[in-house]
């Protein structure tokens, strides 16, 4: 895809699972203050079941929201029927966006980014749409918990797995093995893959 780098950032549990039943499986604020900052001033690409999450735009970021919906409308966000649409709305909302606000390590990274949920950073990693992973991975077994909560295997959703095509970037990821202190609900650390 053309028109600047794209990233995609998300935070899963140990095995890989960013959520269930349309929702977040834990509560880790230091992660949600993470998010912020590598997104803030830039657009968020995401699916119309995570916008509906979130329930709203997110302050200080464009956010474009893709449906198939043919009437469907959101205040605060672009609409956009396909993810090669979406994006490059999402890079025409940058170019516009003016000076990056965002603080040190995060100034690096794209302005760009993919913000879910699972069918949505499936389709963006299966097209070669992005060039930048953020991952977050919380100290948690959030299947054992949407179980404890009556949800189906069915309703949870997982993050891609990632192919050989994906190179961890140590000198921006936490190092190996370590945990950063825990927040809310559990222990999380940070990893970058770029794209090879
Ligand atoms: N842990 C994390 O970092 C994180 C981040 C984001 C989301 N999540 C979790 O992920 C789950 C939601 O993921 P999900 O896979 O169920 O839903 P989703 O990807 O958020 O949204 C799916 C919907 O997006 C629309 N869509 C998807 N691809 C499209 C395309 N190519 N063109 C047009 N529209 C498209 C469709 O909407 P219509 O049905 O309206 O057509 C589709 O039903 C929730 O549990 C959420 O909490 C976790």
């Amino acid at each position: 895809m053309s028109g600047g780098a794209v990233g995609a950032i998300w935070a899963q549990d140990r095995y890989g699972v960013i959520g269930a039943d349309g929702g977040m499986l834990w509560r880790v604020p230091a992660d949600f203050r993470h998010f912020r900052a590598a997104t803030l001033g830039g657009a968020v690409v995401m699916g119309r079941t995570t916008w509906e999450s979130i329930g709203g735009a997110l302050a200080g970021r464009t956010s474009i929201v893709l449906t198939r919906r043919p009437d469907w409308a959101a205040q605060d966000a672009v609409v956009a029927r396909d993810l090669r649409a979406g994006l490059a709305a999402a890079h025409d909302a940058v170019d516009a966006l003016g000076e990056d606000p965002r603080e040190g390590i995060y100034r690096a990274l794209p302005r760009v980014w993919v913000i879910g949920g699972g069918s949505v950073y499936a389709q963006a990693l299966d097209a070669g749409f992005v060039d930048r992973l953020v991952i977050s991975t919380i100290d948690v077994n959030a299947a054992a918990r949407a179980d404890a909560l009556g949800l189906t295997a069915e309703a949870v959703t997982r993050a891609p797995v990632l192919g050989g095509e994906w190179l961890r970037d140590p000198d921006r990821s936490d190092p190996p093995g370590s945990w950063r202190p825990v927040s809310g609900d559990a222990a999380w650390r940070v990893d970058q893959w770029r794209h090879i």
